[in-house]
């Protein structure tokens, strides 16, 4: 038996070692080494005396897979410590539409504007594959199924998850390579590895398999989601409009307020010298401003 067939006959909680080794069909002694093995690999196994157990919250395949019901999240390749969960899905070859990489830990973890993406294990860190041409606003719909799975927060734009009190939760990176679109999604679920940064398990108890079961479902329906409701979900659950912002964008700072979210999902910002369009960049948060936003009358 190789390490991912022992990997799969693992239960959620803890197994005495004659119990798992009878399972698996292997010795005891090859059933320690396969459990020190995983463990090795960044893979979340609680290893005693006594016995074996994945924690409880592990979005292994034989949790998740059960709790599939679209298109999204298989095939599925479940990783312990990698580079970048995004490279994996595009060394992926022959990955169809919906096919996902979720790994423990990252060690180069990647983040939009070039910067990296810090992924100590504990959270959630995943790579979905799917085929353009991208719907409109998919940026848009991704924050928006992944707000819904989490239950709370708001969307810093265009889709960062955010703390109700400002400190981020989760952020997205798309990238594309010829049809195919890699949209990979970083939750802190259990640690929040910078000082600006929060974890979800700060705000209430959140099960990694479940809220990756959440967020697949979630996607699935914003996909085919007209616009026009992407845009109007998105204007109820932001933390963005009628703040001062400050966004850097490839073109240099766009700093004033942000007034409005544009069809295309694009950011309307006054300034001193009049209003900008901001198709992409990052945005740091200011103080909220007096402005009647002209989209909610
Ligand atoms: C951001 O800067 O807000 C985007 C962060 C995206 C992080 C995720 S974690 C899974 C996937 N793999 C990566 O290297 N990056 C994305």
């Amino acid at each position: 038996m190789g390490l991912e067939e022992f990997l799969l006959s693992l239960p959620v909680g803890f197994v005495p070692w004659p119990e798992i080794a009878a399972k698996a069909g292997v010795s005891l002694q090859r059933a320690r080494h396969l459990a020190q093995a995983l463990k090795e690999r960044g893979y979340p196994v609680l290893l005693t005396d006594q016995g074996v157990g994945l924690a409880q919250d592990a979005p292994a395949p034989q949790f998740l897979l059960p709790r599939l019901r679209g298109r999204l999240g298989s095939p599925y390749r479940y990783l312990g410590r990698v580079t970048t969960t995004q490279d994996v899905l595009k060394g992926w070859r022959g990955a169809p539409e919906g096919a996902l990489v979720v790994a423990e830990e990252q060690t180069r973890g990647r983040g939009r504007c070039g910067r990296s993406w810090l992924s100590p294990p504990g959270n959630l860190y995943l790579s979905l594959l799917l085929f353009g041409p991208a719907p409109k606003l998919l940026a848009l719909r991704v924050g928006l199924a992944l707000a819904e799975a989490a239950g709370f927060g708001l969307l810093k734009w265009p889709n960062d998850l955010m703390s109700p009190d400002g400190r981020k939760m989760g952020g997205i990176l798309i990238e594309a390579q010829g049809n195919r679109l890699f949209v990979g999604v970083g939750v802190n679920v259990e640690c929040a590895p910078l000082p600006q940064s929060a974890a979800l398990r700060e705000f209430r108890p959140v099960r990694r398999v479940d809220l990756l079961a959440e967020f697949l479902r979630a996607l699935e329906e914003w996909l085919v989601r007209p616009p026009s409701a992407v845009l109007s979900a998105w204007r109820d659950v932001n933390c963005t409009l009628g703040r001062e912002v400050r966004v850097q964008t490839g073109k240099g700072v766009v700093q004033g307020v942000a007034e409005a979210l544009g069809d295309a999902g694009e950011l309307l910002v006054r300034t001193e010298g009049g209003l900008r369009i901001v198709s992409a960049g990052d945005v740091i948060l200011g103080a909220p401003q007096n402005i009647i936003d002209p989209q909610k009358g």
